[in-house]
Order: structure tokens, then C-alpha cells, then sequence
């Protein structure tokens, strides 16, 4: 993609000073303060993060040296220090608050559960203990697929306690989703539940995870089957366990596993340019440091905050700011089963004024179906303890910015826009909410320690304002990923190549404005961003492919009101391109079966069939111009090198 193509078109001129209630509270409270400690990370960034690393961290045995870059691209942090998460967010909490609500969780139907700290930590140590006895070791791959209760935490917690790796599947993924990263990872157990309640319905995961496993996963050992909805689910003999049953004999203490701080906590999966997802890999100590310093700095996180992140733990959101950050600072935080809409539109209000949430962080694309309810329903509860607004996964539309600081922030709280990636582990670029002025769509400057930058495509810096590049970070940070599980080619392929082994290469495209402030401009790899979701336009094409009646199909994205980017795919059929009433079935039964192959959220919008793709002389899709059709968009390429022009009109044809 050239320069001449990251073109930004926005103009948003707003400007919001933060509001003085919050800063005086706030930790950083002053521009003086936060200036400070941006010189004080750019003398000398090592030093800078390994002093919080000191201050923050508990450590079982302390580290000698921060940055080791011997193995670029593959940088280490802290790396012979000694640490274990689970310790870090449950043990070290327990002398002074152990029973103090650590998780309230609020189910699909309504109920409710406070969790302490001290009960979360019995139930880790003797689910760690289950695990221990089943024989998983340290390193070990463990992958978690259940729903959005608090077992999906304490798993996580529990693997980390152990120092085996945890691997969180979301669960609106497909079993054929789930097998390939079961597959990937080969993972030794799989953690699950009969199934969820998600607005009024149940979702099945067992028998998903069934699936799964009666075509391939050969790995898997053992399944441990938490009891959520008790609808009755098949279990079959020797492999399947129910988690009450394998957690009752078990003692509430566990020894933790001491890893090195760059033992692998996790591996996560996200969709990439190609059609296979990939294993992003996280580190302990690196990885708990980011979540932790990035709570304080952009979410302001004190012990007194009720803290709520609407993301699924199936997401990086979920592991960094609802697993992992909140817990290592003792605060109280929020979880909940449900969608926004269910059983009514005021719902994340309503949980907002009963659980007395301070801060809030959510989703732009939750916003704006929010938004389009109207403006009487966040009226109707009393949103007075919010002090903090924040959103993630994708640019916020300036409207839709307005809406959330005027109807649910009642214009006195801030709102942070934090951007970042799976592979970042933690915030990166935000406004700190005490100190930063606000602009309506612009998630404001690179955090302290984080060297971002805009270059051009030979990797130039790019210093005049509002020109588009690519956003490329150029110093390394703790919480970065640290290789792609098992293919170290391709991380180094991924974000190392193009601008060599010191920028790494984010895959989005921003502008700086006059101010310093940065305006993420969207993804310039083959990424869709669906709600908030990274899909790879190749995997739903590898998807559609896989359909016995498909030859060819090119997927791309266009704006969506409510969503973002939505889905549209190009196909073409073996044999001849399908009319009438065949042609809506067969649309219908295309996007059931990407529905089936990777899930709902990949499920495309619009499907149109054509007897053949515009392809350039060398074989290669002609991307652009396909993307212009879907949008509707006037055709200015040159489109002479086609072989058949009369396939334009099929590929604009609406079905
Ligand atoms: C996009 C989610 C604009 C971006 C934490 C990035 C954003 C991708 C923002 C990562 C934001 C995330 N403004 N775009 N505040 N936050 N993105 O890996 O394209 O699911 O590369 O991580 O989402 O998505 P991921």
C-alpha cells in the first residue's frame, strides 16, 4: 500500500481539558508528573522499567538485568528474575484484604456472585492441585474454552500458578476453530463447561468441544467439564471430568510454581494475513508488568475502584485488564455473561448503578448499538460513581465519542481511548486521564517507555503533521510478544522485516497531528476489524473454500454503521453461477458455513457470486478494486488489464 493510499480524512478539532474533580484525585495529576516520567524513560528505558519492575512486582527471586537483546527480535525482560503471576494477583493480597470482594460477577439471567480474594485463591490452589495430579507439568499447553464466568479466571490463574500455559479460546469460536488452535498449541487438556447462557439462549460448548475432538486433538488427554447450565451433555468415559468432582478432594493450598520471568504465560491466537491464525506468545514477567503500570497510569485503578472491562477473557482485553491487571493491584472489578441488549437496552447501565462501578471500558461498536437505543435509557439509572470512561478494539467515531462523554460520563468524567494489540499485551498509546486533553477520536500519546513512530514505506521518519504511515514502535517494552508459537519465522516475517529486526511493525496505519496527538487510520494488512474483532480476510476466504461447491473467493471489508467493517465476500462456484432463489439459498447456506468453520463473528454481511475474481497479469486479486465495489465506491483504477470487464457488473450485482 503506497503513502498516496493512507489518507486521512478526519477533522476533529474538539478539545476536552480534564476535568479538574478527576485530576485532583488522580495518581498522575499534573503534566509536570507525567512529563517526568517520559524523561525518565527516555534517558535511559532499561533502567526506567526495571525499576517499576522492582516497585510493582513481587518476585521470588530478583532479576539482575532488565533488556537483554542478544536475541533480537526475540527481546528478554528480567529475564533471571523469578516470579509467579497467580501469587502476584492472589496471595500477596491476602494478609490485608483477603476478603474483600475481588470479583462480582452478574450472570446472563440475573444472578449474582461476590467472589473474595481468599475464596478465589482456594479455588486456583485446588483446581492448580487437579491439574498437578493429572499430571500437567510446567510448560505444559492448557486450553481454556468456557464462558464469561469467574472459573475462566481462575483457570487462567490456575495455570499460571502452576506455570503451565494457558491458551483461552473465545467461545463463540466454532469447533473447527477450537481444533485447530487445540491442534496448534498441542495442548495436553482442555478446560470447558456444558455450556453458557448468553442472551436467553444457551451456547453448547461441550458439544462443540466434542466435535473438536472426535476429528483430531489428539493431544488432549484430559477434559475438565465445569457444570454452568446443567442442561445434561454427554461425557465420555475415561476422558471427561466434571470440575466439582475433580476440585473437591483437593486441598486450598498450592505450592506456586516459581518460572522465570520469561516463561511463557499464555498463547492467544489472532487472526493474521495468512489464512492460519497465529499462537501470539506472552512472557510472566514482562507481560504482568505492562498490565500492571498501564491500570495505574491510564485507568487511574486504585484498591478503591469497582473496575469493569466488558471484554470476553477469549480476547487479549480480557486477559490484561480482566484476568490479570485489576487482580495484581487488589481492586474489585466486574464480570458479566451477558450482551449489552439483554433482556433490555439499559442493562450495562443498570449493572453500572447496582454494582457501583467506577471505571467503565468497553468497545466502540457496543457504543454505538447503545447509542442508536437512545438517549433516555442511560438517563433512567444513576451513573453518579463512574468516574472513568475508556473504549478499545477500534477507532470511535467522534459521534459516538460525544454520546458516551455526554449521556453515561454526564461530561465530568474522562475518556481514555487506548489502542493496541494482542500482540502489545498492554496499553500502548492512550491519554492519561488526570493530565491529558481530550479530542474526540484520537487516542492522544504513546504512554511513558513507549517509543512509537509514523513512517513511511522505506521506514522514514515521517515528521510533518497529519501525513498517514505506518505506526511502528521502535524501542522494545516489556509486555511485547515474544515469538509466534512455534514459528519464529514468522514473527520475524510478521513485525520484523519490513523496517528490520529494531521497528516493530503494528499492521496499522495512524497520522500524528500538529499536537503530538495520533489518529489510528485502520489496518493496512489484509485484517478486518469487525466489532471490535480482528478477523484475516484469508482464513474466511480458506473458510469459503473449503465449501464443496466453491472454486475462488476474495473477502474485504466496508464501513458498517453499527459494526465498524462488515464482512463481504466474493465467490466463485464450481460451475455455473447460481440465479434466483438457488442463488439467496446457497448465500444463506455460505454463511451458515463460515458461521461453522470459524464462528458467528465472521459470518459476512453480503455474499456475491461471479464467474470469475479481477485479477492483475501476474495471478494476484485485484484487492482495491474489489474493495471499492463493496463499498459502492466509483471505480477510478485502471481496470483494462481485466479479462473480462462484463464481471464487474456480476461483482456489484447486490444479492
Ligand atoms: C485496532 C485489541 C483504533 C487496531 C486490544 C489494532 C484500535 C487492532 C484501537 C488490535 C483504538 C485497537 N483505536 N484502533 N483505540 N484499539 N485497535 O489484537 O487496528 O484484538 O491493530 O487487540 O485493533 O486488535 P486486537
Amino acid at each position: 500500500m503506497g503513502n498516496e493510499t493512507i489518507q486521512s480524512t478526519l477533522t476533529e478539532n474538539r478539545l476536552f481539558p480534564p476535568p479538574a474533580a478527576f485530576s485532583r484525585g488522580a495518581s498522575i495529576d499534573d503534566g509536570q508528573r507525567l512529563e517526568h516520567l517520559c524523561s525518565e524513560a527516555s534517558r535511559d528505558p532499561a533502567s526506567f522499567w526495571a525499576r517499576h519492575a522492582q516497585e510493582e512486582i513481587t518476585w521470588h527471586k530478583p532479576f539482575s538485568s532488565a533488556l537483554d537483546r542478544s536475541r533480537a527480535p526475540h527481546f528478554a525482560w528480567f529475564a533471571d528474575g523469578e516470579l509467579n503471576i497467580s501469587f502476584n494477583c492472589l496471595d500477596r493480597h491476602l494478609a490485608r484484604r483477603g476478603d474483600k470482594t475481588a470479583i462480582i460477577w452478574h450472570g446472563d439471567r440475573g444472578e449474582t456472585r461476590h467472589l473474595s480474594y481468599r475464596e478465589i485463591h482456594g479455588e486456583v490452589c485446588r483446581l492448580a492441585n487437579a491439574m498437578r495430579a493429572r499430571g500437567i507439568q510446567p510448560g505444559d499447553r492448557v486450553v481454556i474454552y468456557l464462558p464469561m464466568v469467574p472459573e475462566a479466571v481462575i483457570a487462567m490463574q490456575a495455570c499460571a500458578r502452576i506455570g503451565a500455559i494457558h491458551s483461552v479460546v473465545f467461545g463463540g469460536f466454532s469447533a473447527e476453530a477450537l481444533r485447530d488452535r487445540i491442534e496448534d498449541a498441542q495442548a495436553r487438556l482442555l478446560i470447558t463447561a456444558d455450556g453458557g447462557h448468553r442472551a436467553g439462549k444457551i451456547i453448547e460448548l461441550k458439544r462443540a468441544a466434542d466435535r473438536a475432538l472426535d476429528h483430531g486433538c489428539a493431544s488432549i488427554e484430559s477434559v475438565i467439564v465445569l457444570a454452568r447450565t446443567g442442561h445434561g451433555v454427554p461425557m465420555k468415559e475415561g476422558r471427561d471430568e466434571w470440575w466439582h468432582a475433580v476440585v473437591a478432594a483437593m486441598p486450598a493450598h498450592c505450592e506456586p510454581t516459581w518460572v522465570g520471568a520469561e516463561h511463557p504465560l499464555f498463547l492467544l491466537y489472532t487472526s493474521g494475513s495468512t489464512g492460519k491464525p497465529k499462537g501470539i506468545q506472552h512472557s510472566t514477567g514482562g507481560y504482568l508488568l505492562g498490565a500492571i503500570v498501564t491500570c495505574k497510569w491510564v485507568f487511574d485503578l486504585t484498591e478503591s475502584d469497582v473496575f469493569w472491562c466488558t471484554a470476553d477473557v477469549g480476547w487479549v482485553t480480557g486477559h490484561s485488564y480482566v484476568a490479570y491487571g485489576p487482580l495484581a493491584l487488589g481492586a474489585t472489578e466486574v464480570m458479566y455473561e451477558g450482551t449489552p441488549t439483554y433482556p433490555h437496552g439499559g442493562r450495562f447501565w443498570e449493572l453500572c448503578e447496582r454494582h457501583g462501578v467506577t471505571i467503565f471500558y468497553t468497545a466502540p461498536t457496543a457504543i454505538r448499538a447503545l447509542m442508536k437505543l437512545g438517549d433516555d435509557i442511560p438517563t433512567q439509572f444513576d451513573l453518579s460513581k463512574i468516574r472513568l470512561l475508556g473504549t478499545v478494539g477500534e477507532p470511535i467515531n467522534p459521534e459516538a465519542w460525544m454520546w458516551y462523554y455526554i449521556h453515561v460520563g454526564k461530561e465530568r468524567c474522562p475518556i481514555v481511548d487506548t489502542w493496541w494489540q494482542t500482540e502489545t499485551g498492554s496499553i500502548m498509546v492512550s491519554p492519561v486521564p488526570g493530565v491529558t486533553a481530550l479530542k474526540p477520536g484520537s487516542c492522544a500519546r504513546p504512554l511513558p517507555g513507549i517509543v512509537a513512530g509514523i513512517v513511511d514505506e522505506a521506514g522514514n521518519d515521517i515528521a510533518a503533521p497529519d501525513q498517514g504511515g505506518y505506526l511502528v514502535i521502535k524501542e522494545p517494552w516489556p509486555s511485547m510478544v515474544r515469538t509466534i508459537w512455534g514459528d519464529d519465522q514468522r514473527f520475524k516475517d510478521t513485525y520484523f522485516r519490513r523496517f528490520g529486526d529494531s521497528l516493530y511493525v503494528t499492521g496499522d496505519s495512524a497520522r500524528r497531528d500538529a499536537d503530538g496527538y495520533y489518529w489510528i487510520m485502520g489496518r493496512v494488512d489484509d485484517v478486518l476489524n469487525v466489532a471490535g474483532h480482528r478477523l484475516g480476510t484469508m482464513e474466511i476466504e480458506s473458510a469459503l473454500v473449503a465449501h464443496a461447491r466453491v472454486a475462488e473467493a476474495a473477502v474485504v471489508g466496508r464501513p458498517d454503521e453499527l459494526t465498524g467493517e462488515a464482512v463481504v465476500a466474493f465467490v466463485v462456484l464450481k460451475g455455473q453461477r447460481p440465479a434466483g432463489d438457488e442463488r439467496v439459498a446457497l448465500a444463506k447456506e455460505l454463511r451458515g458455513w463460515v458461521t461453522e468453520q470459524i464462528g458467528a463473528i465472521a459470518r459476512p454481511a453480503d455474499i456475491r457470486f461471479s464467474d470469475n475474481l479481477p485479477k492483475t497479469r501476474s495471478g494476484k486479486i485485484m484487492r482495491r478494486l474489489i474493495r471499492a465495489i463493496a463499498r459502492g465506491e466509483e471505480i477510478t483504477q485502471d481496470t483494462s488489464t481485466l479479462e473480462n470487464e462484463a464481471i464487474l457488473d456480476q461483482l456489484r450485482e447486490k444479492q
